[in-house]
């Protein structure tokens, strides 16, 4: 007998587009890195860890093998929505001083996360930082930041997959979904 599967939010954007993005968007930063041997990635928990993966493998193809860190933070947050409170989890143990950063997460939302991370890294030393994200929803900008290297910019819409969860579900997606619009 075969088992109906459950009803599945549609795909906003599906796991081959993201992959095709992310060698498009590995050759630019090692262009953009090129000449600065000693950079360093610094990844920002938990969200980024899949991009981060497929991201890292990547830059390994176009022959960049940067060291590589995480940073754990996390924002009080409703299931959707933020309180705009941020807390560093786990500093990174790399040290950045005199160096160039790559900061890299998941979603640029409210644009907090990243202006905190930039700020850390500045204040340990870092010669320069620059980021990259999976994906960018300008329309919920709190605090005035732009990524460096930007995968896909989307619409204000709460979504989740590839590392992205909704109360922890949906990391292990191998796209990105609206979870609202099944
Ligand atoms: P920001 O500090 O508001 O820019 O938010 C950044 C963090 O909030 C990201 O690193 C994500 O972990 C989380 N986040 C923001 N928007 C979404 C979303 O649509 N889905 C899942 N997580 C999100
Ligand atoms: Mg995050």
């Amino acid at each position: 007998m075969k088992i109906k599967s459950s009803i599945k939010p549609p795909e906003m954007i599906s796991a081959s587009q993201i992959q095709r993005r992310i060698h498009v968007l590995a050759r630019r930063i090692q262009q953009s890195f090129d000449g600065q041997p000693d950079w360093a990635i610094i990844a920002i928990l938990n969200g980024s860890y899949v991009f981060l993966a497929d991201l890292g493998r990547a830059l390994h193809k176009v022959g960049a093998h940067p060291q590589i860190d995480f940073l754990a933070m996390s924002s009080y947050r409703t299931q959707t929505r933020s309180s705009g409170r941020i807390r560093v989890e786990r500093l990174f143990k790399l040290p950045v001083r005199r160096r160039a950063i790559l900061l890299v997460d998941d979603i640029l939302d409210s644009g907090r996360t990243l202006a905190l991370a930039h700020q850390l890294l500045k204040q340990r030393g870092a010669q320069s930082v620059q980021s990259c994200v999976l994906l960018d929803k300008p329309d919920r900008r709190v605090i005035p930041f732009q990524a460096d290297f930007v995968g896909f910019t989307i619409p204000d819409r709460f979504v989740a997959g590839y590392g992205l969860d909704l109360a922890f579900r949906y990391r292990n997606l191998p796209g990105i979904i609206d979870p609202s619009a099944s």
